[in-house]
């Protein structure tokens, strides 16, 4: 049987005496569609940056398929599989959208030690470039810009940046944040076409979007666990109503 894409075991970041990711235990299985929610401060970006090797983990363990890289770099991670995206933009904004995208390709091709590479391989590169660029609805911007495309655009285009390696673990930190409600639909019917063998860990404020999207999901809270589960059972979680829907058990 393959290995879990991710298994976290008892893990922390403290910052201080701010425990801001408290004994996290969580394992996401290869094409998951799993959603992270919980308030402002729960502690999800943190987690993220932890799994990724941005943050080293206070304590615990983190394994990606099988390998523990609890002490590996992000660079190292990244060659294992594991891609992300930041909850605030990280473009090359004076690159047009298609440069932007090749640097990325180029970047994390595996061929890029090759030193005297094949033209058919340029073609590949810009194949899959381009590819990307139209996957994500950007294909009349290719020439532009990445500073004049709308906010919304830059998303969608750093979502696809985060594709350029082939990732088989996507970490997704509020890709729709700030976009109107129109982008926000369109951002989430691009995130429902994504290769189903990627597995998807996905951070969202809007409940409705989340649980959309997501077969299983973990609420975040003070930086613990509050719960996890399949979106029904979590959904159906009385303390998730309360963080959520102002339900006090009072009421
Ligand atoms: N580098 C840091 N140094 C000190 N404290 C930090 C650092 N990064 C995050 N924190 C704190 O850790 C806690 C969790 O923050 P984090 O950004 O992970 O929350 P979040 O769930 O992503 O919130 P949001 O929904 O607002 O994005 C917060 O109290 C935050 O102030
Ligand atoms: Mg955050």
């Amino acid at each position: 049987m393959n290995p879990p894409a991710l298994v976290l075991e008892h893990v922390s970041r403290h910052f201080g005496g701010l425990k801001a990711v408290d004994d996290v235990s969580l394992t996401i299985q290869p094409c998951a569609r799993h959603a992270l929610i919980g308030p402002n401060g729960a502690g999800k970006t943190t987690l993220f940056n932890v799994i990724s090797g941005e943050l080293p983990a206070t304590g615990g363990q983190i394994s990606l398929f099988g390998e523990d890289v609890t002490r590996l770099a992000p660079h190292q991670r990244a060659a294992r599989g594991i891609a992300r995206t930041f909850q605030i933009t990280k473009l090359f904004p004076n690159m047009t959208v298609i440069e932007n995208m090749l640097l990325a390709c180029e970047a994390l091709d595996r061929r890029k030690l090759v030193m005297f590479r094949a033209v058919s391989s340029y073609a590949d590169l810009n194949q899959r470039a381009a590819a990307l660029v139209e996957q994500f609805g950007l294909s009349g911007r290719t020439h532009e810009v990445a500073r004049n495309l709308s906010y919304g655009e830059q998303r969608k285009l750093e979502v696809a940046l985060s594709l350029a390696g082939r990732p088989r673990l996507l970490l997704l930190d509020e890709p729709m944040a700030g976009l109107s409600a129109g982008e926000s639909t369109s951002m989430h019917a691009m995130l429902e076409q994504l290769d189903p063998a990627i597995a998807v860990l996905l951070i969202e404020h809007d409940m409705d979007i989340a649980f959309a999207f997501a077969e299983r999901v973990t609420v975040l809270h003070q930086g613990r666990m509050l719960t996890e589960g399949h979106k029904d059972e979590v959904s159906a979680n009385l303390g998730v109503q309360q963080i959520y829907l102002g339900m006090g058990a009072a009421e």
